[in-house]
Order: structure tokens, then C-alpha cells, then sequence
């Protein structure tokens, strides 16, 4: 069986985005791969966190995986901190980096974009991600469009370090779904919708209450034509949501184009609020059976000992290959 590694960040709630790029794969993927799913605390420290919240983050995150359908007894799910060999292998691939390309990132670039200077560890974000990635000698790594750029620097490292020591890692592939990989924000389509922007209505929460996904559709941005039709480059934001819609419903975009010929933005996004509201409820109400209960911190425990000894083989044959210890 292929092996699947992925991730999210405990920095807010997980939205539609992480939902429709990746949350979806992870759920598809545990049916026939071996999987493992972390919640990324340590990247989530790249950028200042308050302790309280971040510990409530990563059991929201957890109690979300859960909810929307990992099954604990198919996947591995575990906080990332909670298996050292994530720090430990980060930095002997930091030792195979170079700062070039870690400064060709675009994320890296937009998050320190007009400063002076900016935390080292926004700078060496993607190396820890390759860390992640390659201590399980993962084959898929199922993700958003947006890590396309951070997977290929996980393989570069991967056959580098190969090249040198050879079989120390194998080389992941990238998985990246066709409608889905990159949702974008309801208020600016020219952005990808995310966890940080400052105005709420750019995204939609897994957990958010009818009313509020109620209120951020129907403010959503579109144009002023007021023909439903996907055209991503001349009408994103109708695009988006057509995106959104035919992944939720499972009809074709072109099916809902004829669907919605003559009608107006208001009746189609009338028709999405009640779209996404039936989709997300029953996430919600999981959700809510499984963020307070010992289950949830028992998976947890349980899936850190279980990636551990992954990560210790892993590290044993990293530490041989390149010299390193007693
Ligand atoms: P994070 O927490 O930002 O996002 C989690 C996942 O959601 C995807 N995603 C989106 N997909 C579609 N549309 C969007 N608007 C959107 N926004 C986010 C992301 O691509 C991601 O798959 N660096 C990762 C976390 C990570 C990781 C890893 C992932 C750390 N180590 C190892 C895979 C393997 C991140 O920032 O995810």
C-alpha cells in the first residue's frame, strides 16, 4: 500500500479551501493507502501565536479531521511536536538547502514582502514541510495548488540528499485535485481564500453558523453582467462559485451553467447558501459530539506513538546514511 502524508495548520478554523483542496483527498485517500495526518503546530509558530489558542486550534483541528470523515482506525492523526523526529530531520535538510531557493518561495515572499526582515523561521517553513514529508517515506502528498511549489522543494531535497547518500529517502509526488485545489477568497476571487485575511466574509468556516455563510454568499463578488458562466480570467468571482457549487453537488459546471441560464447571481447564490449549509451540518454537528471527549485526545496520543516509531526507523537510517551519533 502507497503511503500518504499531509497536513494543516492550527491557526484559525479550517475553511471551504482547506476542505474542497485537501480535506477531501484525506477522507478519499484512507480507503486504499496507508495514511498519516498531522495538525503542524510547528509551522503554526512561524508566525506568533497566543499558547491558549494555540492549543484550542489543535484540537479544533483534530476534532474537525474527525468530523469531516478520517476514521482514526484507518489513519494515523497526530500533533506534529509530539514526534520529535520532525525538528530533528528538518535540520539535516536544512544542511542540504541554500538559501536561493528557499528565497525563490513565493509564499516566503508575500509573508515577508516590504519588511526588512522577516522570522527565519517563515524562511526555513519549507524545509520542515519536506522534513514532515520525508520521515514517513511518504509516496502521495495530497494538497492545495498553493504547496505545488513547496512539494517540488521536497523532492529536490529528497533526490539531492539521494544523490549524495543514496536510498535515504523516497521521493514523494504531489496530489492535486482538478476542481477544488485552489478555492478562492468571496470578497477578492483574485486571492486565494485563507485562514488569516482580516475580513470574515472572504472565506467560509467549516463550523460557521447558517446565517454567517447566509450573509457571506450572498455579499460574495461578482461583476456586473449578471450572466452565470465560468470564465476564470473575465468573471472570477461567478467562477468561484460555480467551482464551489459543482463540487458540493456534484453537477458539472457546464450542467449548472444550463441550470441557471436567464436566471440571476441572486437565485444561484440563494440556491448555494442551502448547498453548503446541508454540506457543512452534519461536519458540525460531528464536530461538536467529538472536540470535548477523551476519544479525541486518545486518537491523538495514540497516533503520535504509532507516527513515532515511523519517524525512529526513518531517523536511524537518516543518522547511518550521513554519519551522524555514536
Ligand atoms: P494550510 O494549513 O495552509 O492548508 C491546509 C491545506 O489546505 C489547502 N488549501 C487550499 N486548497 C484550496 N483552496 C484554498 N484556498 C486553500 N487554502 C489552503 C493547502 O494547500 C493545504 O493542503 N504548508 C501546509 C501545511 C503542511 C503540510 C506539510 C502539508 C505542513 N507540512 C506536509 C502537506 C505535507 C499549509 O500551510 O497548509
Amino acid at each position: 500500500m502507497k503511503r500518504v502524508f499531509s497536513g494543516v495548520q492550527p491557526t484559525g478554523n479550517i475553511h471551504l479551501g482547506n476542505y474542497l483542496g485537501a480535506l477531501r483527498q484525506f477522507v478519499e485517500l484512507q480507503e486504499d493507502h496507508e495514511c498519516i495526518y498531522c495538525i503542524v503546530d510547528m509551522h503554526a509558530i512561524t508566525v506568533p501565536q497566543e499558547p491558549k489558542e494555540l492549543k484550542e486550534h489543535i484540537l479544533d483541528v483534530a476534532a474537525l479531521y474527525l468530523a469531516v470523515g478520517i476514521d482514526p482506525k484507518k489513519s494515523i492523526v497526530f500533533v506534529q511536536s509530539d514526534v520529535p523526529g520532525h525538528a530533528e530531520l528538518s535540520w539535516v535538510l536544512t544542511c542540504s538547502s541554500y538559501t536561493g531557493e528557499l528565497s525563490r518561495m513565493t509564499q516566503f515572499k508575500d509573508k515577508s514582502k516590504n519588511k526588512e526582515s522577516a522570522p527565519t523561521g517563515l524562511f526555513t517553513y519549507p524545509v520542515l514541510m519536506a522534513a514532515d514529508i520525508l520521515l514517513y517515506d511518504t509516496d502521495v502528498v495530497p494538497v492545495g495548488n498553493d504547496q505545488k511549489q513547496h512539494i517540488e522543494l521536497c523532492r529536490d531535497l529528497a533526490i539531492r540528499v539521494n544523490g549524495k547518500h543514496p536510498n535515504t529517502f523516497v521521493v514523494p509526488d504531489g496530489r492535486f485535485l482538478k476542481s477544488g485545489a485552489r478555492i478562492m477568497a468571496l470578497d477578492d476571487p483574485t486571492k486565494k481564500m485563507s485562514k488569516s485575511a482580516e475580513n470574515i466574509h472572504s472565506r467560509i468556516s467549516l463550523l460557521d453558523e447558517p446565517s454567517k455563510i447566509k450573509k457571506s454568499i450572498m455579499k460574495a463578488t461578482t461583476d456586473s453582467e449578471g450572466i452565470i458562466r465560468f470564465d476564470v480570467e473575465n468573471k472570477p468571482g461567478i467562477s468561484n462559485l460555480l467551482n464551489i457549487y459543482s463540487v458540493l453537488s456534484g453537477i458539472s459546471i457546464e450542467d449548472l451553467e444550463k441550470k441557471y441560464e436567464g436566471k440571476g447571481y441572486g437565485d444561484f447564490k440563494k440556491d448555494l447558501v442551502e448547498i453548503t449549509v446541508d454540506a457543512l451540518a452534519p461536519i458540525r454537528a460531528r464536530y461538536e459530539e467529538i472536540r470535548n471527549s477523551q476519544m479525541l485526545i486518545d486518537v491523538l496520543k495514540d497516533g503520535a506513538k504509532r507516527a513515532d516509531e515511523i519517524a525512529q526507523k526513518t531517523m536511524e537510517r537518516v543518522k547511518t546514511n550521513f554519519g551522524l551519533g555514536l
